[in-house]
């Protein structure tokens, strides 16, 4: 088969390591990709959320199906174009409806759909710029730390933890203000969890799912989780914590009815979700949805999977996802992010990257690089993700940060203490 994956960061390259393995692959397309989706696949100058580009090159190439990498694209709605169109219409998208995809697109969306499913999430109240008296009075009556959140897609920004009361009611009257823009236009004010966090990610044919290898990610760019939020600076699976016992309970109070809910909803979902869930006391809640795989946790679940993924996803295609077999690799997997100096702020791109050649025995996924004049170099925040595998997670982090030495480029920087808190 033809397959076309859209992105083009870390996540992306993880998709098309493991979907260019199976046997099912004639060709394996990636719009726009980067330079390291290259050397797995043929890359495609289009944008993934150039919706009529997209739409020209799969009927010019005669593609088999979509995959979707990132959210943007789902949000607005690719899924439903090709279904509304007489020539796309039969190619499969693996990934939500526009309707699906709001819950990561709205937070108060996803937080009336956990409250009308009974599934566990923090309390909340959501509070539209005309409500701003009412939200500063609710932050009165909560307890610190304050939670606020925009309702909409603000690329990762759109979350702030206060410690005074002071500081949340000038963060409401700024949100609420215009922040973020439209994002920010709905805030929701939710009570603040106190636990460990881990991603656990599923496919969906609508009615039947598969539960993917779970992972931890590090968001905070300093070591012991210190310093401003960034992209995710590296991830571990499996997850100590998340044994068959907790695990159960996420799939009996959490997925199971995540997937009735929107087939009772009537919401078309066929692809990934994402639960950020958080240990609260040994019973997993749920932070957020995502409507896609996470990134940098893609790097090290893939590395998981043992089975053909793309006939895990023909079965998402056809609805017969349990007819389809998923084996976990029972090896650990890791990814140690390497990131460009002064990263998630202000940094420079374009040094040349050298060393990738040199790296024995761990994957390199490529986030943030491009080529020029022939040479990679960095273009991005988070640059490059190396991936390994260990008989535990000592072994394989250890195997990561000794390969990650021999890459270099300049200002480098990786957090070394990945999965130590575990
Ligand atoms: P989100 O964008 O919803 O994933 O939120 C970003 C991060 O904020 C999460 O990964 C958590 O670390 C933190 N967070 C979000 N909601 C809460 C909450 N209710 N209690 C504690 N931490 C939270
Ligand atoms: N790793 C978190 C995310 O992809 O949103």
């Amino acid at each position: 088969m033809k397959l076309l994956l859209l992105g083009s960061g870390g996540r992306e390259h993880a998709l098309a390591w493991k979907i260019a393995q199976s046997p099912k692959i004639e060709k394996l397309y990636i719009a726009p990709g980067n330079a390291g989706t290259a050397s797995v696949g043929e890359n495609v100058n289009i944008k993934a959320d150039d919706f009529a580009g997209i739409r020209q090159f799969v009927l010019d190439n005669q593609i088999n199906m979509v995959v979707v990498g990132p959210e943007d694209p789902l949000v607005k709605g690719v899924y439903d174009y090709f279904k509304n169109d007489e020539a796309l219409k039969n190619i499969p998208v693996i990934g939500p409806s526009k309707q699906g995809a709001v819950l990561e697109g709205s937070k108060d969306f996803a937080k009336g759909f956990m409250q009308r499913h009974n599934i566990p999430t923090a309390a909340y109240q959501t509070f539209r710029a005309d409500q701003l008296e009412e939200g500063l009075k609710f932050l009165e009556t909560l307890k610190a730390p304050y939670v606020l959140k925009a309702d909409g897609l603000c690329a990762g920004k759109g979350v702030l933890i206060l410690d005074t009361l002071e500081e949340a009611k000038k963060e409401l009257k700024e949100m609420l203000g215009g922040m973020f823009g439209d994002a920010s236009s709905s805030v929701v004010i939710e009570e603040f969890l106190s636990g460990i966090e881990c991603s656990v990610f599923i496919l969906t044919d609508g009615k039947n799912y598969k539960i993917l290898p779970e992972a931890k990610d590090y968001k905070r760019i300093g070591e012991h989780d210190t310093g401003l939020n960034t992209g995710g600076m590296g991830s571990v699976s499996p997850v100590p914590f998340a044994t068959p016992e907790w695990m159960k309970k996420v799939e009996d109070r959490i997925i199971r009815p995540t997937v009735e809910g929107l087939s009772a909803e009537n919401i078309d979902y066929k692809g990934f979700i994402f639960f950020g869930l958080i240990n609260v006391a040994g019973e997993p809640m749920v932070i957020e949805y995502n409507v896609r795989m996470g990134d940098p946790e893609t790097e090290s679940v893939m590395l998981r999977i043992k089975s053909d993924l793309v006939e895990l996803f023909e079965g998402v295609a056809a609805g017969n996802l349990d007819e389809k077999t998923l084996e976990f690799d029972e090896r650990s997997a890791v990814c140690v992010m390497l990131v460009s100096g002064g990263y998630p702020e202000a940094y420079e791109k374009g040094f040349p990257i050298t060393g990738i050649d040199e790296v024995e025995n761990s994957i390199v996924f490529h986030a943030g690089t491009a080529v020029k004049d022939g040479q990679i170099v960095t273009s991005g925040g988070r640059v490059i993700a190396v991936s390994s595998y260990g008989s535990n997670k000592e072994e394989a982090l250890q195997q990561s940060f000794s390969q990650a030495q021999k890459i270099q480029f300049n200002k480098k920087y990786f957090r070394s203490d990945i999965g130590k808190d575990l």
